[in-house]
C-alpha cells in the first residue's frame, strides 16, 4: 500500500511579507520534504495557510488604513503569489479566517468544555469608553515609569525593555484613539486546563524517541521548568477572530469575545484540509482520511515543520486541544524544528524591516538560487548566518561551477561531435563501474538523509553526487578519446547525458526549476525516481533527441554582490 504523509508548515502571520529566515524555518524545508516524498511515489498532502487573527493583524490593517478583512484578503493573495514564486508546492494554501476554521475552532472549544477542560476566569482589564472595547495590553500606551519614554506599551517598554503591566504606565491612553478615558473593569476569559493533561502530554513526549533534540528539549522545559505547565488563556477582547462559541451554541458571558489566535491557528491545519477538499470539489471523507484516525488516517504519517519559537504550541497546546477533545483526530508523528537564520552580523527582523524579504529576494534572482543556498545552510543544529559573500560562494561553486558546468559541458560537447541525439556505440569499462558504485552509495546516503529530514546533510550528499559526475567526465575525457576512439567517446557521452536526467530527477526537491529544465533539455518527461544508478543511466537510449539548455545558473559577480549588500543594508519601511 502506498505510504501517505501529511505535511504542514507553520502558518505565517498575515501582517506583511516574510523574510528569508522565516522561509527557511518552515515552508521551504517542508516543501523539500513534500517534493522528495512525491518523487519517491508517496501520496502527500502538503498544507499551509495564513495566520490571520490577533492583535498584529488588526494593527497592520489599521496602519494600512483598511478594514481588517479586506487587508487580510489582499495580503493572503500577496503571500500566495510569493509562495508560487518560490515554487512552494502546497496542495492548498488556506486561511485561518476560513468558515471551516471558525466552525472547527468552535467545535473543539465545545468538546473541551464538555470534557471539563475549560475554566472560566474573572480578570480585571482596561476598558476604553471612546473605543467601546477592552484594550489588550499592547493597545495601551503611556509613559514608562522606569525610563520616562512616552510611548511605552502596556506589556513592555520598547526603550528600556522593562516588562510592564498596563497599571504601571503613567498617563495611560488608548493606542487606537489616544483617548485617556479608560477604566479598569472585570471581564471573564476562558482558560484551557493544560495542567490537567500534563501527565498525558509528558508520557506522549517521552515516547517520541526519534524527535530532534531541539523539539523535545523545548517541550520538556515547558513541562517541567518553574511551576510546570500552565493553563492558557484562549479568549481575547478583540473584534477580529473566531467568535467564542461552544460548538454551535452561544457561550453565556462570552459575548463579543473571540478565541486567542494561538488557539485557532493550529486548528487551521485541520480546517485547511477541509478547504482543500472543498476547493477540489471533494467530500468530507476526502479530507477526513488525512485527519481522523477512525476514517482512514490511522496509517497516515503526520510531519510538522516550524521555527523553534513555535515548538511549545505544537508540542503542548495543540496536542492538548486534540487529546482533550476526546475525539480521534490525528496527533503529529514528527516535529522538525529549526533554529534561527541571522542576517549579516545581526538578526532578521520583521518589525524593524531588517534583512532580505521574500519578494525582494525574487526580484533579484530566481527561486532555485535561494532555495539551494538556504536549504544547504538550514539552521538545524544551531543558528546559521546569511552573508552576501557566503551566498555568492555557495551559488557560484555548487550551482554554476559544479552542476551547471557539468550540464553545459557535456551537452555542448555532444552537439559539436555527435549532433543533438544521444550517440550510439562503444562500451562501458572500469571507470563506469566505479562511477555506478559511487552513485549507488551516494543515492542511498542521500535518501537516508532525506528520509530522516537531515536537510544540510542531504544537500551535501547531493552536491557530492554532482561532483562525482564532474570527476568522472574529467577522468574519462571524451574530448580526448574522441580523437583516437570515437566509439568510446560515444559511450561516455551517452552515460553523461543520462546523468543529466538522473541529476534532474534527484535534484528537483531542492531546485525544481533547474530539475525541470534538465529533463526538458534531455527531451524527456520520465521523472521516475532512480531505483539504481545502472538502470537510470540507460534510460535515454541511443538516438534519443536532446537540446543544449540555456545557462542553468549564472554566476553572481562581485559587483552584484556589493550592490545587493548595500541595497539591503538598511531597513525596509
Ligand atoms: O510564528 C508564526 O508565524 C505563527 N503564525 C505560526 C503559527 S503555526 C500554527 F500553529 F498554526
Ligand atoms: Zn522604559
Amino acid at each position: 500500500m502506498t505510504q501517505r504523509t501529511l505535511i504542514t508548515s507553520a502558518i505565517p502571520y498575515i501582517n506583511g511579507i516574510k523574510h528569508l529566515g522565516n522561509l527557511v524555518g518552515s515552508q521551504l524545508p517542508a516543501d523539500l520534504y513534500a517534493r522528495y516524498l512525491r518523487g519517491r511515489g508517496q501520496e502527500v498532502l502538503f498544507l499551509c495557510a495564513t495566520d490571520e487573527h490577533g492583535t498584529p493583524a488588526e494593527l497592520a490593517a489599521a496602519k494600512a488604513g483598511k478594514p481588517v478583512a479586506e487587508y487580510c484578503a489582499e495580503m493572503h493573495a500577496v503571500q500566495a503569489e510569493i509562495a508560487r514564486g518560490f515554487r512552494l508546492s502546497f496542495d492548498h494554501f488556506g486561511r485561518s479566517s476560513s468558515p471551516q476554521n471558525h466552525a472547527l475552532t468552535q467545535h473543539f472549544a465545545g468538546k473541551l468544555a464538555e470534557a471539563g477542560l475549560i475554566a472560566e476566569v474573572e480578570e480585571r482589564q482596561v476598558y476604553s469608553h471612546a473605543d467601546g472595547r477592552f484594550l489588550p495590553d499592547r493597545y495601551i500606551e503611556g509613559t514608562c515609569p522606569n525610563c520616562g519614554y512616552d510611548k511605552a506599551r502596556g506589556d513592555q517598554c520598547e526603550n528600556c525593555t522593562k516588562q510592564l503591566d498596563p497599571a504601571d504606565l503613567i498617563e495611560p491612553r488608548s493606542a487606537i484613539s489616544g483617548s485617556t478615558d479608560l477604566e479598569v473593569r472585570a471581564t471573564k476569559h476562558l482558560y484551557l486546563r493544560q495542567s490537567a493533561l500534563k501527565d498525558r502530554l509528558d508520557g506522549w513526549i517521552d515516547s517520541q524517541t526519534d524527535w530532534p533534540i531541539l523539539t523535545t528539549s523545548i517541550a520538556k522545559k515547558w513541562l517541567h521548568d518553574g511551576d510546570g505547565l500552565q493553563d492558557r488563556g484562549i479568549t481575547r477582547d478583540l473584534d477580529w477572530g473566531v467568535p467564542v462559541k461552544k460548538g454551535t451554541e452561544d457561550w453565556p458571558g462570552m459575548e463579543g469575545k473571540v478565541f486567542y489566535v494561538w488557539f485557532d491557528a493550529p486548528i487551521e491545519y485541520i480546517a485547511c484540509a477541509g478547504e482543500w477538499a472543498a476547493a477540489q470539489g471533494l467530500d468530507d471523507a476526502a479530507w477526513q482520511r488525512w485527519w481522523r484516525t477512525d476514517k482512514g488516517a490511522a496509517d497516515v504519517r503526520y510531519v510538522q515543520f516550524m521555527g523553534k519559537d513555535n515548538v511549545p504550541f505544537h508540542t503542548l497546546s495543540f496536542p492538548a486541544t486534540i487529546m482533550g477533545s476526546g475525539e480521534p483526530w490525528k496527533l503529529v508523528d514528527y516535529i522538525k524544528s529549526f533554529n534561527y537564520l541571522n542576517y549579516d552580523g545581526g538578526q532578521f527582523s520583521t518589525s524593524q524591516g531588517r534583512g532580505v524579504f521574500m519578494d525582494q529576494a525574487l526580484s533579484i534572482l530566481p527561486a532555485d538560487y535561494w532555495r539551494w543556498w538556504l536549504l544547504s545552510h538550514a539552521p538545524e543544529t544551531s543558528d546559521s548566518e546569511f552573508t552576501w559573500e557566503g551566498f555568492q560562494a555557495g551559488v557560484n561553486k555548487d550551482l554554476a561551477d559544479v552542476l551547471g558546468n557539468f550540464v553545459s559541458r557535456i551537452t555542448k560537447f555532444c552537439r559539436s561531435k555527435f549532433g543533438e541525439t544521444v550517440p550510439e556505440g562503444g562500451d562501458w569499462g572500469p571507470l563506469e563501474a566505479a562511477l555506478i558504485a559511487r552513485l549507488d552509495a551516494g543515492l542511498q546516503a542521500y535518501q537516508g538523509h532525506m528520509d530522516r529530514i537531515e536537510v544540510r546533510k542531504a544537500a551535501a550528499e547531493l552536491r557530492a553526487l554532482w561532483v562525482a559526475g564532474n570527476e568522472y567526465l574529467q577522468e574519462a575525457a571524451p574530448w580526448t578519446q574522441h580523437k583516437t576512439d570515437p566509439e568510446r567517446a560515444a559511450a561516455i557521452t551517452r552515460l553523461a547525458l543520462n546523468l543529466v536526467r538522473f541529476y534532474g530527477v534527484i535534484s528537483a526537491p531542492f531546485i525544481p526549476d533547474a530539475g525541470a529544465a534538465m529533463l526538458a533539455a534531455m527531451g524527456t518527461t520520465d521523472a521516475r525516481w532512480p531505483e539504481g544508478a545502472e538502470a537510470a543511466l540507460t534510460a535515454l537510449p541511443a538516438g534519443h533527441a536532446f537540446s543544449v539548455p540555456d545557462v542553468l545558473f549564472a554566476k553572481i559577480t562581485d559587483e552584484q554582490r556589493d550592490e545587493w549588500q548595500a541595497r539591503f543594508a538598511g531597513v525596509r519601511t
